[in-house]
């Protein structure tokens, strides 16, 4: 049994799966969830059992269609600030997994659904997914991160036309923009076909894939001087066994068996 009360998880083959399950309220993200997700997350960087992660909605309607309205009444200027930087923190927390996670988006994916997704690594759509940042409807803006990381997947001109319109894009679309990596042809191709993708990256080595992470967040980073980051990540790579093996393979004409060391 789950020891969460609003997801599902299961870890299979190395790869952690993450199910929000709330269909009856399209997955809307509560302050449970947001907890519980923070909680998970923390697992997928803990257990050495978990070498990749998938998200994704229970229901075949939604991946995720916002935070929970009937929370947000309850928010004033102070409580507010604090529900971002709550909900900020779970999702950087998932943007800086040293694992790969990816984003399985099977329905809605809407205000911190969209936030959700672009937190993730990678995002992979089914057909009828949608995408937006529909707040401004309620008279406020993204607070988890989507004023800040949709405009690196889209530009700067579609996130600002994406947020003050409040529209949803359909699945072809957002992969037109860059939103999205894939869109699959059929809503059961979405799950093995995310699988595929980590098992190609299960083969690759472990501290590369986490450093990887790393330095393209640098990019994105005000802190972080993001070419100094790649050079000592760099470095850092060639300290490992899986280096030496990496290019012993190469030259011996095998695949490589990476440790993570
Ligand atoms: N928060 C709380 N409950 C939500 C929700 C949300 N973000 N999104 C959907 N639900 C609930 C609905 O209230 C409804 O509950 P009920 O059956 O108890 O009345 C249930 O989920 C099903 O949603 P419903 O609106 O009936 O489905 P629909 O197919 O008619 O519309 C959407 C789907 C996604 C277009 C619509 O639910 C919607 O606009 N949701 C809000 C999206 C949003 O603004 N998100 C950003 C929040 S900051």
């Amino acid at each position: 049994m789950s020891r969460f009360e609003t997801l599902l998880t299961e870890i299979k083959t190395g790869i952690f799966y993450i199910t929000i399950n709330r269909s009856d309220k399209l997955n809307a993200l509560n302050a449970k969830v947001i907890s519980e997700l923070g909680e998970a997350v923390r697992e997928a960087y803990d257990n050495e059992e978990i070498s990749a992660v998938i998200i994704t909605g229970s229901g075949e309607k939604a991946f995720v269609a916002g935070a929970d309205i009937s929370e947000l009444k309850e928010l004033n200027e102070t409580n507010g600030r604090k529900f971002a930087e709550n909900g900020q923190e779970v999702f950087d927390s998932i943007e800086q997994c040293p694992k790969p996670v990816i984003a399985a988006v099977n329905g809605f994916a809407l205000g911190g659904g969209c936030e959700l997704a672009m937190a993730c690594h990678m995002r992979v759509a089914a057909p009828g997914a949608r995408f937006g940042q529909p707040e401004v409807n309620l008279g406020i803006i993204p607070g988890y991160g989507g004023t800040q990381r949709l405009g690196v997947h889209v530009g700067k001109g579609k996130a600002m036309e994406l947020m003050m319109t409040g529209d949803m894009v359909k699945a072809d679309e957002a992969h037109r923009l860059g939103l999205v990596n894939h869109v699959v042809e059929t809503p059961e191709d979405l799950i093995p076909f995310c699988e595929g993708l980590i098992q190609k990256i299960q083969k690759k080595a472990p501290i590369a894939i986490s450093l990887i992470v790393d330095t393209v967040n640098a990019a994105f980073s005000n802190e972080e001087n993001g070419y100094q980051t790649e050079a000592n990540s760099f470095a850092a790579c060639c300290r490992t066994e899986d280096f030496q093996e990496g290019v012993s393979a190469f030259l011996e004409k095998r695949d490589p068996e990476f440790k993570g060391r």
